[in-house]
């Protein structure tokens, strides 16, 4: 199935589970499935690429390339997108209340979402295509190292920042 069509679907199932019919347990239950999956494919995903990248085959890397593209579709976006619903319907009485930590968690989350689509989208998709360009048993290409640099750099910051933002959920610090 191409990569647009899982998005879509992916979000179409997020909306769904996300309607406001429910009530406030499973909000917050969506919001717990979203927190995993997306956190936990940020984290999985690093760990994969680091060894791919440890490897210097253009083959596991080209896997690996083609496989954060795949999962980013299946778990990083219906992940956020749980997230951010979810988290929006329990959000109403703290908004109410002013709760500064939740504006601060909402513009962490938002900063670490812009980091996401400005930088690693387009890297992970130009690393992808420089790879598939590269025949069978062939070198690992110059423009690939500083690609991958620059995606552990820019993606640590894009994990760190929800990862903070899963502190103040759970602490809800009291400004
Ligand atoms: C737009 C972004 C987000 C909004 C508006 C939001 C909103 C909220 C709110 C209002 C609560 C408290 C629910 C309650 O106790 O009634 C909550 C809890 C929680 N959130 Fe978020 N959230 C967001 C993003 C995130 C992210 C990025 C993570 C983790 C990666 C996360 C993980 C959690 C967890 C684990 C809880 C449960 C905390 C507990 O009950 O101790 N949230 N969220």
């Amino acid at each position: 199935m191409p990569v647009t069509r899982i998005v879509i679907v992916g979000a179409t199932v997020a909306l769904a589970l996300s309607l406001p019919f429910y009530g406030k347990t499973w909000n917050l239950l969506m919001h717990h499935v979203g927190a995993v999956v997306f956190m936990g494919n940020l984290i999985v995903s690093a760990a994969w690429m680091s060894l791919a990248r440890r490897s210097r085959s253009v083959e596991t890397l080209r896997l690996g390339a083609r496989g954060v593209v795949l999962t980013d579709a299946i778990f990083t976006s219906p992940g956020a997108l749980l997230l951010l619903l979810n988290g929006g319907i329990l959000g109403t009485p703290f908004f109410q209340s002013g709760a500064r930590w939740l504006f601060l968690s909402i513009a962490l989350f938002l900063v670490s979402g812009i980091l996401w689509l400005a930088v690693l989208v387009p890297v992970q998709k130009r690393l992808a295509l420089l790879l598939e360009r590269v025949p069978v048993g062939g070198a690992v290409p110059a423009e690939c190292d500083a690609l991958l640099k620059r995606w552990f750099r820019v993606g640590g910051i894009a994990a760190l920042l929800p990862l903070a933002t899963l502190v103040l959920m759970v602490v809800k610090p009291n400004f």
